[in-house]
């Protein structure tokens, strides 16, 4: 039997696919198609990606020509594909002339004619672009439109200052019908009113986070926009990170036990317009919440604010008591510590070396450092391009976001709330 292989991404499955499994099944007689993983796209820099790999691959299997499917999911998988399975003949279209070649030592290497005039960035192209309109004055909003342009099917109309937005001059406006989203990054005090007048006029939000500084602000928003038909998409880049998300996913798997602390670390020197709490708060309440859950019994918020600024911490550290459990939160604008996380549990813990919040990287820890295990996920862009990607899925499918769940962004909001209006934040 002459079992053949061939790889592809598979994205709005076409006829150029149809044509290349074809003539790849003609060469033998078992043919075994690789798609590849959405994190492998994503490495490779193909951030435009539209269908889901388990789209993708129901798409490959409906052809009726594969007789095997699997996932590629790592460089140099390849070589390891064709000795497991037996490979014969490694088929892939000619806009790979000689790339391949390097496997002629472990198979036969064939290039087949690519299909003239179709494919699937074509398609993709095809699709209106998500014209976003950037509001706000922070160093995110040149970061944001750097990283829109690693993002196919997004454009950035415009950016505008929060006070024109706040006083919605005609320059404002004018870009504002030229868009269909608007991206938030003004002072957190004022993205929520700059979120609903964008809403009030039909506009998909993505909003930094806290989205809001009390939680009728941001209910008030959810509810809005979903009375409107549209989407409210916080921006919270380390939840967009690979490594984070698996991280996340080992331990509600039980890698690690029963989880007994979070504690999480962001601090910066670098001059910053609002204080620690409001630039850093949300991240690092992003794995308590996450892992621990929002329905926490205690909470302390002990702050130190500037000398000459009684409105800007430069120090917060937050501490939380669940049944059962603890975590706690340390945030700096103007004092340095160590940015790590750490998640304690019965079993083991996860260190997340700093800066944890654009990770790459980690370690699950055990009592004998031999069951240690180490983890890598390349992240490009501080994760603010998957985010944007996510974003763009988000509104197409017309789905919320799945990464930071409506009780999260609420209870960061909570958190918020309790520190600058209700006044329950203590001085050091
Ligand atoms: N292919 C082909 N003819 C086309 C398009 C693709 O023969 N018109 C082949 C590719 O050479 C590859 C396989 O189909 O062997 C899967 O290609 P893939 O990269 O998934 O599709 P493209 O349409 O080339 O995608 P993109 O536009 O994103 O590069």
């Amino acid at each position: 039997m002459t079992k053949v292989i061939t790889y592809g991404t598979y994205d709005y499955l076409h006829y150029g696919h149809i044509r290349l499994l074809e003539r790849a099944k003609a060469l033998g007689d078992y043919l075994i198609v690789g798609v590849t993983a959405d994190d492998f796209d994503k490495t490779r820099g193909k951030i435009n990606v539209r269908q889901s790999l388990i789209e993708r691959v129901e798409a490959v299997r409906a052809t009726g020509l594969a007789d095997e499917i699997i996932v590629e999911e790592f460089e140099g998988q390849k070589i390891d594909d064709i000795r497991k399975y037996g490979v014969d003949i490694f088929a892939i279209g000619s806009d790979w002339e000689g790339k391949f070649d390097y496997l002629s030592e472990y198979c036969k290497v064939v290039y087949l004619p690519r299909t003239e005039g179709v494919s699937s960035s074509e398609i993709r192209s095809e699709e209106q672009d998500l014209r976003i309109l950037v509001v706000g004055e922070h160093a995110m909003a040149d970061k944001f439109i750097a990283e829109s342009a690693y993002v196919n099917g997004v454009s950035v109309t415009g950016c505008i200052s929060t006070r024109e937005a706040c006083e919605a001059t005609n320059g404002y406006k004018k870009l504002l019908d030229e868009s269909d989203a608007v991206y938030v990054v003004s002072e957190p005090t004022l993205r929520s009113k700059i979120a609903k007048a964008a809403i009030l006029s039909d506009k998909h939000v993505l909003i930094e986070s806290p989205i809001a500084t009390s939680v009728n602000d941001c209910r008030e928003l959810h509810a809005l926009a979903k009375e409107r038909g549209v989407i409210v998409f916080e921006a919270l880049k380390t939840a967009f990170s690979t490594a984070y998300h698996r991280l996340n996913l080992l331990v509600k798997g039980g890698k690690i036990g029963k989880v007994v602390s979070v504690d999480a670390v962001c601090t910066s020197l670098t001059e910053s317009p609002w204080g620690s709490l409001l630039d850093w708060g949300a991240t690092t309440l992003l794995p308590i919440f996450q892992l621990l859950g929002t329905d926490y019994r205690e909470i302390g918020i002990h702050s130190l604010m500037a000398e000459d600024r009684k409105d800007y911490d430069v120090f917060t550290k937050l501490t939380f008591v669940y049944d059962g459990a603890c975590a706690s939160a340390k945030v700096g604008n103007g004092v340095k510590s160590e940015g790590e996380l750490i998640i304690s549990g019965t079993k083991g813990y996860i260190y997340v070396p700093a800066p944890w919040w654009k990770t790459d990287y980690f370690e699950v820890r055990f009592e004998h450092a031999e069951d240690n295990k180490r983890y890598f996920y390349q992240l490009e862009g501080e994760g603010i391009r998957y985010e944007i990607l996510e974003f763009l899925n988000s509104v197409r499918r017309g789905t919320e976001d799945a990464y930071v769940t409506g009780e999260i962004t609420e209870a960061i909001c909570g958190v918020m709330e309790r520190c600058y209006e209700k006044g329950e934040r203590k001085l050091l």
